[in-house]
């Protein structure tokens, strides 16, 4: 209640400072538009990753996990030759844990071969449409469908979209960023489940999240309800995230033609004064993920039926990931990833093309050496591609009011939902957010990564 008074009193004095013109930052893209325009804009399909080419957008991660996992990502021949990585003849997509390998008696310590894709393209805006028929479930498996830039995390931002562990529901959005962001969303403004106190700050681990609580979010029931949509709109003010059933989405995406402003509730919302989104999430590739065990399916073990077998007796997380048995349903299936770019706001191509697209074999501007390292989700395979992020970090930079605030038309639900609650962003070098549990596991409710 109280929130709702504030933002009716604060927005409109936030759209009263937009008439002021503030000069553009200098090492912005000069065409950096007021985000009126992102509502109602028209998306253009820029990325198609589909089909019989879909592989060649990505690259194959094969060094050792950087969350500890009991898994062995297979470069990109070894992966076809084991067929994990596979394209049928109808062109869906699938990315399977071996479930056929034994290790030989005795042996422990054994890595279950799998596999993890990244697109060789950068985005910093854009309209994402994945279309999953399957997502990878059972006991020890941590699938992951995610962006992140690689080498600066957390200061170029990274957003879950959809992940959990061991097929046990829900979905949990979740950002993490470098400081000054947190979330404050109104609960009427999602259809996710909000934390239970805001504002919860996206620093770091364990970042800020919201639950999708629908029945088929995650894990078997998505399975069953035939896979699903999951869309994430990123603008230069905020991201939100929608997730469908297969079979329930707007059909303007099967069109080929999305609006998702008659979409209705996102599930997640991030963005308003207490999130500069420009700032936050720059240069981030997607990535496609299966861990098995690590620091979060390993960490949640105890806390899962995964602890035992079906006679009962106890079993370890390294036991389980042993027992090819248990993977048969390790598989992502993807139908298509589909990017969308509006000439109206931060999802426009860039017009730096450096900034845009340069892989890991780009020519980029190298990696800034100054920059906090200490990345769990770093990507050696990344780390010379990129560009420098546009001052990440910069204190003076949140301060920019005109990217906060939608301009003129009447505000969408989203809008809405950003609280205006000055005061409450979180400075540049803050606490740290909290500290996982003692035991090192996170909390068994919040996303580590
Ligand atoms: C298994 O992978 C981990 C990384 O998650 C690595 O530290 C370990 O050496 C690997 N073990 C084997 C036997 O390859
Ligand atoms: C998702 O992919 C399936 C299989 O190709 C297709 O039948 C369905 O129409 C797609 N859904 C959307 C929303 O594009
Ligand atoms: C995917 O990739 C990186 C490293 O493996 C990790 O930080 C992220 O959380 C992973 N998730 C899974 C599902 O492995």
């Amino acid at each position: 209640m109280i929130f709702a008074i504030v933002t009716v009193l604060i927005l409109p004095l936030l759209r009263l400072s937009l008439a002021i013109p503030l000069p553009s930052e200098p090492n912005q893209p000069a065409k950096r538009q007021d985000q009126a325009a992102a509502q109602g804009a028209t998306w253009t399909l820029a990325d198609k990753y589909e089909g019989q080419n879909f592989f060649e957008g990505w690259n194959f991660y094969s060094d050792p996990d950087p969350t500890h996992g009991f898994v062995k990502y297979e470069a990109q021949s070894a992966a076809m030759d084991q067929k994990l990585a596979v394209i049928d003849e109808s062109g869906v997509v699938t990315l399977s844990v071996d479930a056929k390998t034994k290790p030989p008696e005795g042996v422990q310590a054994f890595n279950r071969s799998a596999v993890r894709i990244t697109t060789k393209k950068r985005y910093n805006g854009g309209l994402f449409i994945a279309n999953f028929s399957m997502m990878p479930v059972g006991c020890s498996t941590w699938p992951a469908y995610w962006m992140t830039e690689g080498t600066h995390w957390p200061d170029t931002g990274e957003l879950d979209i959809l992940e959990g562990v061991n097929g046990s529901p829900p979905n949990k959005i979740t950002a993490h960023t470098g400081a000054g962001c947190s979330l404050q969303v109104n609960a009427d403004a999602i259809s996710g489940t909000p934390p239970a106190s805001m504002p919860q700050t996206c620093e770091n681990q364990p970042g800020c999240g919201v639950g999708d609580t629908t029945p088929s979010s995650f894990g078997p029931e998505f399975n069953q309800a035939g896979g699903g949509i999951l869309v994430h709109r990123w603008t230069s003010t905020k991201i939100e995230v929608w997730h469908f059933k297969q079979g329930d989405a707007p059909q303007d995406i099967a069109n080929g033609k999305p609006n998702p402003d008659s979409w209705g509730k996102p599930q997640f919302l991030l963005g308003g004064d207490q999130c500069v989104i420009k700032d936050l999430f720059v240069d981030n590739s997607l990535i496609i993920n299966t861990s098995l065990c690590g620091d979060w399916a390993g960490g949640a073990w105890e806390q899962s039926s995964c602890n035992k077998k079906a006679d009962g007796t106890p079993r370890t997380c390294q036991e389980a990931v042993a027992d090819p048995t248990l993977f048969t349903d390790a598989k992502w299936k993807i139908n298509f990833i589909h990017v969308y770019q509006s000439s109206d706001d931060s999802g426009a191509p860039s017009p730096d093309p450096a900034q845009s697209s340069s892989g890991p074999d780009g020519t980029g501007a190298s990696a800034d050496p100054a920059a906090p390292t200490g990345d769990p989700n770093a990507d050696p395979s990344q780390s010379t591609a990129g560009t420098q992020p546009p001052q990440t970090g910069d204190p003076a930079a949140s301060q920019d009011l005109s990217q906060t605030v939608p301009g003129s038309g009447p505000p969408t639900a989203g809008e809405v939902a950003l609280e205006a609650t000055p005061g409450t962003e979180t400075a540049p070098g803050a606490t740290p957010s909290p500290s996982p549990s003692p035991d090192g596991a996170p909390p068994a409710d919040t996303t580590p990564m």
